[in-house]
């Protein structure tokens, strides 16, 4: 069986880690990854729809601080009591997101007073700002794991500087955010692992045990995956955004299925649909920031919401869709990928040595 240090150091069977993909909710996908014997994480909630209003217009901000606090911690207990096992939670820390300091205190302290959330949440994933900001060394001192995920070698090097005790490097074919630098997951990931002392997982246009062994050949302790556990059985993304996943392809060739925009929240990859092409276009045309924030969130909230309108509805995901063909379980995926990683292991040996 193909075990790692990742395996070890955050007490899973299986070298493969489910992406947060906040503002999405992705509790019962963690629940299905950690049960299957990967590494579930939760994701930074979004405020309510009625405090989206109130953030936006920069008023009653300590109620929206206070609403993102009660969702993570409505999440990690949801999590907790149906986790069989070890999971993890990200934070984007971004200046965009003044409520991390707050957040993170609370998660602290609602781990300090609950030894099975103590025993069962070992890891935060800081990601898309700067990870020497001096509250997120609280994260150590909790005797939490700290990762940090990085789009470049530059941002892997600062992230160790600032003491994180691992690095998941996504390259620019991941789904969601990606960087303003174009380096794919094959240049990114082994340069990264060249230029730091920590582990570092890949990910980014991962889905299958081949990917896996690539990613192991690169010298990656695991791998990160967010587009493919999208498409699964468990995930809380609607019924409609895992099927235009696993087609959309279909509809725009395969190579121009996705579409990185440049929105107020900077460059996000999308399934391209008519959401994301008049993104597109706002920008070219030059739309102010608000005119594209408030664009972005009418999008997010059709694409999720009641009415699933995925034509004009934001739906990020990785160009990795257009590899994937079906919606199976979490644990479907998790033990294809350690048997394809096996064979393919065996035959490459079996052929090459
Ligand atoms: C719908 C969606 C939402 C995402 N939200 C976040 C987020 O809140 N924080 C973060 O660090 N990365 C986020 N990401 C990026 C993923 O964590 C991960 O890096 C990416 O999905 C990996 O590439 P893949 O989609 O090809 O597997 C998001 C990705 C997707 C598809």
């Amino acid at each position: 069986m193909i075990e790692t240090e990742l395996c070890e150091t955050l007490g899973m069977k299986y070298p493969i880690m489910q992406a947060a993909m906040g503002p999405y909710d992705t509790m019962d996908l963690a629940i299905a990854v950690t049960n299957a014997g990967g590494f579930g994480n939760v994701s930074h909630p979004a405020p309510s729809e009625e405090m989206m209003a109130d953030l936006l217009a920069g008023r009653n901000l300590q109620a929206v601080f206070d609403n993102v606090k009660e969702k993570m911690g409505d999440a990690l207990s949801k999590v907790k009591k149906e986790a069989d096992g070890h999971f993890g939670l990200n934070l984007r820390v971004a200046p965009e997101q003044p409520e991390v300091p707050g957040l993170l205190d609370m998660i602290i302290e609602m781990r300090e007073s609950d030894p099975e959330l103590k025993d069962k949440l070992v890891l935060i994933i800081t990601s898309a700002g700067d990870p020497a900001q001096p509250h997120l060394q609280k994260i150590k001192q909790a005797g939490m794991t700290w990762f940090h995920n990085v789009p470049s070698v530059y941002h892997a090097r600062k992230a160790e500087q600032a003491g994180v005790d691992g690095l998941i490097a996504t390259g620019y074919e991941a789904g969601g955010h990606v960087t303003f630098f174009p380096v794919h997951t094959m240049v990114l990931v082994p340069e990264v692992v060249k230029a730091v002392n920590v582990p570092v997982v890949g990910g980014g246009g991962i889905c299958d045990g081949k990917g896996l062994v690539a990613a192991l050949a690169f010298g990656t302790v695991g791998i990160y995956m967010g587009t493919r556990f999208i498409a699964t059985q468990e995930s809380e993304f609607s019924r409609k955004s895992k099927e235009t996943i696993i087609t959309g392809a279909e509809r725009f060739g395969k190579e121009n299925a996705t579409l990185v925009t440049q929105g107020f929240f900077g460059p996000l990859r999308h399934m391209r649909n008519k959401f994301s092409e008049e993104l597109a276009r706002l920008k070219d045309g030059g739309a102010s920031e608000v005119e594209m924030l408030k664009f972005e969130i009418k999008g997010s909230q059709l694409a999720f919401g009641p009415t699933e309108d995925i034509e004009n509805g934001a739906l990020w995901c990785g160009q990795v869709a257009i590899r994937l063909d079906d919606i199976p379980t979490a644990a479907e995926v998790i033990e294809g990928i350690m048997s394809e990683a096996e064979e393919t292991l065996k035959e490459l040996s079996d052929s090459y040595l």
